[in-house]
């Protein structure tokens, strides 16, 4: 499993979380998907820090200067879903936090996949078939 292919699988697993999310009303179903979004972006959060970052610091000061942006887009992400879960699914403030959420998210994952042109120069397929099999790894044991 390449890295990168598997950044952009978890990127589409979320990015359809929040289409079903954003569709609902129902406040059983709001619950369950916002449920189901903070696993998913828990999981991928730790593998990005744990894995993926460190392996990107080699890859050139532009990569980690993103790097060092993905962390504290990871704290802003981390935060906006923090208060999203305190709030109850039938409130009015509860549709308009979480697409500020996916807004942030977004950019964040958009700006992570343009950075794979670089990712790709300076690391080998070897080397992202490495990270890649470490994250797959390290998801599994993080999986509830
Ligand atoms: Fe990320």
């Amino acid at each position: 499993m390449n890295a990168l292919d598997l950044i952009k699988a978890d990127h589409e697993r979320l990015k359809k979380l929040f289409d079903d999310a954003l569709a609902n009303d129902d406040t059983d179903a709001r619950a369950s998907v916002v449920h189901a979004i903070r696993a998913e972006l828990k999981a991928h959060e730790r593998i990005k820090e744990d894995v993926f970052y460190p392996a990107l610091r080699a890859a050139g000061p532009e990569a980690k200067e993103i790097m060092l942006e993905g962390y504290e887009e990871h704290h802003i992400i981390d935060v906006i879903l923090g208060e999203l879960v305190g709030v109850p699914e039938d409130a009015e403030v509860w549709q308009a936090k979480l697409k500020v959420l996916r807004e942030n998210l977004d950019r964040h994952m958009q700006e992570e996949e343009e950075m794979f042109t670089r990712a790709r120069k300076a690391l080998s397929q070897e080397t992202l078939e490495e990270i890649g099999v470490k994250m797959q790894r390290a998801k599994e044991s993080a999986a509830p």
